[in-house]
């Protein structure tokens, strides 16, 4: 019977495939057909933007315009044609989803998936083929900009969110365009930075998660980053695009230009890019519109590279917007919206609660007092780079009063000024850090007549920015001082974090005993904090990045690489990125990546392998149990880390090959089996260049953060 059922499985792959491949090879000659009725000036019309978010079409063919949106927080609202002005369209108001760094705390690629699902849903209704996200460089370095855009340090985390965002935006026909290829880990000078990063790095770190969102998320739009890397503009960087990208990892999709980052039309035509975008006119004087038609015209070239381009374009269309079966999309729908809670409430990660003062016991409490700025602020917009008009978005103080209003009283203070805007000069927004005396007063006498305080401090869109990076880890517009103040009138404080990215919380975590860190959550913040607050909800984010003690302990920072000497941005730290490197140089973190608590405990047991030593092809298969110890449903995150102690090069201490969310009832035990492909405890070889996996012990580390592994078992490889 077993072989019966092989057989039939068997058969039904190969059919599958063969119908899979005769369709593609259907779709290639449909596709030459039509490039052989296109004229040069058609072709190159397809090439570059005609607009700010479209590039040509041939109407006399019927090929539309390639039309595109920003970007990783939902669908951007409609602009002008030719400026970024809003077009007032009263149609575009959107589904707000959580940002980047939120989704990778839920250490959960379903969720990935889901908001790729609205992403893609909510672009077809607004007729968009190409969604600009979802964004992932690696967290490098904790002052980047546009950290709270991205997801991790760790590339293999990075890798399965990535592949489930794409996943979810092209189920709905829609092309992800996944970005910035490759190492953009810096907003200052990232217009001119050659960042200089060894192969080694650049395979283990930085290119991960882009080879897993196109070989195994087939996504189908690439977009080129502002940076040099190694020398060469990412817009024309041969290793990076035609070695790599199209000819190793055999991408079919389409290169696009960051915008108004292509440089050269000779280069970049020949050396992988496909469409040029940009931000201004006129279109017909851009690198890939007159001058590609002279620069084919001269020979420098082809007309076949020309065609390949087009080819891409058209395949790209005809999995998407020209699908037979293109759905017509959704939304803002409440679908949408419990996608949106759903995610914001697994990502909001709980850093102390040393008193158990959380969940909130309401029948006890008779006045909150909710204070800070960022409880009224909203974060769909602001700042440089793509937002949301969001169709609604629930504040902190919205969402405690419907979920705490009817049991206590509750009155907001707003505690500081969050007195710095994007646009303006460091001059014009000297002063941001200064505390304000009276609204700390304030704050502090409505503190002392309150049973609890929730202040809801960080930053907000302006202040972690696209196009800046902070210039240091500490709290912004005075926020220590307000939280001194507030604490020491009123012990029961929680402090939340609204923020994207790592800050210095060395006094809050020295003098406060409960602390919880929300995100830019979307549209649902307020609901997810609640009721989190609330207990409805037990946490059960993690964080995706460590957060270190000082900025100087970070490796960009110790080895004085960031933002680099002249131009150039020298990655000395090699593969030891993030708690790669804290943990190999043993230095201590403020928070480790990978924590977070819960309201509940857990226990891990039994750590096993199927076998004790495995050839190089082969797969292990580890097994444990995990029991939730306490009384609450809640979350855990398995976390799954190598290591490989005698190696002929440097490894970091740990690295994360696996990890699974496991949702338990109080008392309830799972056995959790993690697979681990012996291929995947390789290096990148450099001498070699090759993946290495060398012969030898390697060390399967169990926990629940890099920091807290409590299992370990060794196996061999022959
Ligand atoms: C950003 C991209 C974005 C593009 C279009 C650029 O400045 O780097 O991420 O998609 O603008 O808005």
């Amino acid at each position: 019977m077993k072989y019966t059922i092989a057989c039939i499985m068997a058969f039904l792959v190969a059919g599958g495939v063969s119908a899979q491949s005769k369709s593609e090879v259907a779709l290639t000659t449909k596709i030459n057909r039509i490039i052989r009725k296109m004229m040069l000036e058609e072709k190159i019309g397809m090439l570059h933007g005609n607009a700010l978010f479209s590039s040509g079409g041939v109407p006399r063919l019927g090929i539309p315009e390639l039309t595109c949106d920003d970007g990783p927080l939902g669908v951007r609202e409609e602009i002008k044609r030719f400026d970024w002005a809003s077009a007032n369209w009263t149609t575009d108001s959107a589904m707000f989803l959580p940002n980047g760094s939120a989704i990778a705390a839920t250490w959960n690629p379903v969720m990935a998936n889901r908001y790729g699902v609205v992403i893609g849903e909510e672009a077809n209704a607004r007729k968009k083929m190409v969604m600009l996200a979802p964004a992932f460089n690696i967290c490098r370095m904790p002052l980047c900009g546009r950290t709270y855009e991205y997801y991790s340090e760790d590339p293999y985390l990075n890798s399965q969110l990535a592949v489930q965002s794409v996943k979810g935006i092209q189920s709905q026909h829609v092309a992800a365009c996944i970005k910035h290829f490759a190492a953009n880990n810096q907003e200052l000078n990232r217009d001119s930075v050659n960042t200089i990063v060894d192969e080694r790095a650049l395979r283990e770190i930085y290119l991960p998660a882009f080879k897993a969102a196109v070989q195994q998320g087939n996504a189908y739009t690439v977009m080129s980053a502002y940076n040099k890397v190694n020398g060469y503009w990412c817009s024309e960087n041969d290793f990076l695009l035609n070695k790599v990208l199209k000819n190793e990892w055999g991408f079919k999709g389409v290169v696009m230009s960051d915008w108004a980052g292509t440089h050269h039309t000779v280069a970049a035509a020949n050396n992988g890019l496909d469409i040029e975008m940009g931000s201004s006119g006129p279109y017909d004087r851009w690198y890939f519109a007159q001058p590609l038609l002279a620069a084919v015209k001269a020979g420098q070239v082809s007309e076949k590279t020309i065609d390949d381009k087009v080819r891409r374009i058209l395949w790209l269309m005809y999995h998407t917007s020209m699908s037979a079966d293109h759905p017509k999309g959704s939304i803002a729908t409440p679908e949408h919206a419990k996608a949106a809670y759903d995610i914001a409430s697994e990502s909001i990660v709980l850093l102390k609660n040393d008193n158990h003062l959380l969940p909130l016991k309401t029948s006890a409490i008779k006045r909150i007092a909710v204070i800070g700025d960022n409880a009224v602020r909203t974060f769909a917009l602001g700042g440089y780079g793509a937002g949301v008009k969001a169709k609604y978005e629930v504040t902190a103080l919205e969402g405690i009063k419907s979920r705490f209003g009817k049991t206590s009283g509750i009155s907001f203070a707003q505690g500081y000024r969050a007195n710095y805007l994007a646009s303006k000069t460091d001059e014009q927004n000297r002063g941001y850090d200064k505390p304000d005396q009276k609204l700390i007063d304030e704050a502090a006498a409505l503190a002392k007549a309150s049973d609890v305080v929730i202040l809801c401090i960080g930053s907000n869109r302006e202040y972690e920015s696209e196009g800046h990076d902070r210039k240091s880890l500490e709290l912004p517009f005075g926020e220590q001082e307000l939280v001194n103040a507030v604490t020491a009138v009123n012990p029961n404080t929680i402090i939340v974090m609204m923020a994207g990215a790592p800050y210095d919380l060395n006094e809050i975590k020295r003098s406060n005993h409960t602390v919880v860190w929300s995100w830019f959550n979307g549209s649902e913040a307020g609901n997810a904090l609640a009721d989190v607050l609330k207990g409805v909800i037990n946490p059960s984010g993690k964080l995706p990045f460590t957060f270190p003690v000082s900025l100087k302990d970070s490796p960009a920072a110790a080895l004085n690489t960031y933002p680099g000497t002249g131009a150039t941005a020298d990655y000395k730290e090699g593969v030891l990125v993030g708690y790669r490197w804290y943990d190999t140089r043993k230095i201590e973190p403020q928070f480790p990546f990978g924590y977070g608590l819960s309201y509940t405990d857990f226990s891990f047991s039994k750590l096993s392998t199927d076998k004790s030593s495995y050839k190089k092809d082969e797969t292990i298969h580890a097994r444990f149990r995990i029991k939730n110890t306490g009384s609450r449903y809640g979350a855990e995150v398995v976390q799954l880390y190598i290591s490989d102690p005698v190696c002929s090069v440097l490894r970091p201490e740990k690295e994360l090959k696996g990890f699974e969310k496991v949702f338990l009832q109080p008392d309830e035990t799972k056995t959790v089996e993690l697979d681990v492909k012996v291929a995947d405890l390789a290096f990148y070889d450099e001498s070699k260049k090759a993946w290495n996996a060398e012969a030898g012990e390697y060390v399967l580390q169990l926990g629940n953060s890099s920091r807290n592994i409590s299992k370990t078992v060794k196996i061999l490889v022959k």
